[in-house]
């Protein structure tokens, strides 16, 4: 690799080559679909007719937002995992500000084109301090920094628990609970299963703005790491696996090619036909949300289901463990 590439760009370089090369199903992470051309792709999927996810979140948090404070009660610090452009979560800060507490909102996010979105758009609302990490580093980061007097609130939304494989979902909410104090809060946005071509259709949009969302992740190679994908010979592909209950996005090579990695002087195969799996959405039950909470140091406290689109907004109450 050469020495100018930074640590960040390294470790993006060594994660696509890495999982380009292994044997059998080729993946690279939904992580890096937001540099500033994703981000700003993810935010035109909202609108679309199809993605009823984000609107079915933010009724909830609209129409809610006064329940969920009165339920939380007082509150200093409101984090958030993979915040985007924090759109949505003005409704829980405006609900908060009335409510009488004087919060900081930090949002946690990878990409730093949402965080200066966030900044940019809730700013005017309370005090934004963003943090640039993964997340739970982030919110490590968080948690370390405050003190015990300072209730934390931690927002999940727009389902992107459902972009984690489901055996690794309780892990990663103990790992979560540990940077949680007993009475703090956590929201978690979750997507319902439902009718299968509803589903199918919210990923693979009749506009074509999801198929360019995803073909931007080997874009962003070409730009970032100096790769020579052929974007016109890959296409966009949603299928819906029943036994994991979940969407799969692929990109799929339609025709046996080779592409040259130049950060890392790496060279890939692809076959015919052949799949990179970028994302998984699993679609949960009400039900499995509460065995969640269960099993990570969590209480259930309500939990509010959008009537148009199937869609919960769970809270949860961090108990002694
Ligand atoms: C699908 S968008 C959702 C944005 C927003 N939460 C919403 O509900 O609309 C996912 C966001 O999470 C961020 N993200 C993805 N993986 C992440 C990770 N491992 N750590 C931190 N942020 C991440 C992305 O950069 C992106 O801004």
């Amino acid at each position: 690799m050469s020495a100018s590439v930074s640590p960040q760009l390294s470790a993006f370089a060594l994660d696509v080559v890495e999982g380009l090369s292994c044997a059998g199903q080729k993946k690279i992470s939904p992580r890096y679909f937001y540099d500033e051309l994703g981000s700003a792709l993810f935010d035109v999927i909202t609108l679309l007719p199809e993605y009823g996810l984000t609107r079915a979140d933010e009724r909830i948090l609209q129409s809610h937002a006064h329940n969920i404070v009165s339920e939380v009660g007082p509150v200093s610090i409101v984090a958030e995992l993979g915040s985007g452009s924090g759109k949505k979560t003005k409704h829980i800060l405006q609900a908060l500000t009335r409510a009488g507490n004087r919060i900081i909102y930090r949002p946690i996010d990878v990409s730093r084109a949402a965080l200066t979105a966030c900044e940019r758009d809730l700013g005017e609302t309370s005090p934004v301090e963003p943090v640039c990490a993964d997340w739970i580093e982030g919110l490590s980061e968080i948690a370390s920094a405050r003190t015990r007097r300072e209730p934390l609130f931690l927002l999940f939304l727009g389902s992107s628990i459902g972009n984690l494989e489901r055996k690794e979902i309780t892990e990663f909410l103990r790992r979560v609970r540990e940077h949680f104090q007993p009475g703090d809060f956590f929201l978690l946005g979750a997507d319902l299963v439902k009718d299968v071509n509803t589903m199918v259709a919210a990923y693979d949009d009749s506009t074509g703005v999801t198929a360019a969302f995803n073909l931007n992740l080997l874009g962003r190679i070409n730009r970032e790491l100096d790769a020579n994908f052929d974007l016109r010979s890959f296409t966009h592909e949603i299928r819906w696996n029943d036994t994991e209950r979940r969407i799969e996005m692929h990109l799929r090579s339609m025709r046996r090619q080779r592409v040259y990695i130049g950060a890392l002087d790496a060279s890939i195969g692809f076959d015919a036909g052949e799949t990179i799996w970028t994302e998984s959405s699993h679609k949960f039950t009400p039900q499995e949300l509460d065995s969640y909470a269960q099993a990570s140091g969590f209480t259930v406290c309500r939990t509010w289901i959008d009537e148009e689109w199937p869609f919960a907004e769970a809270l949860w109450k961090a108990v002694p463990t």
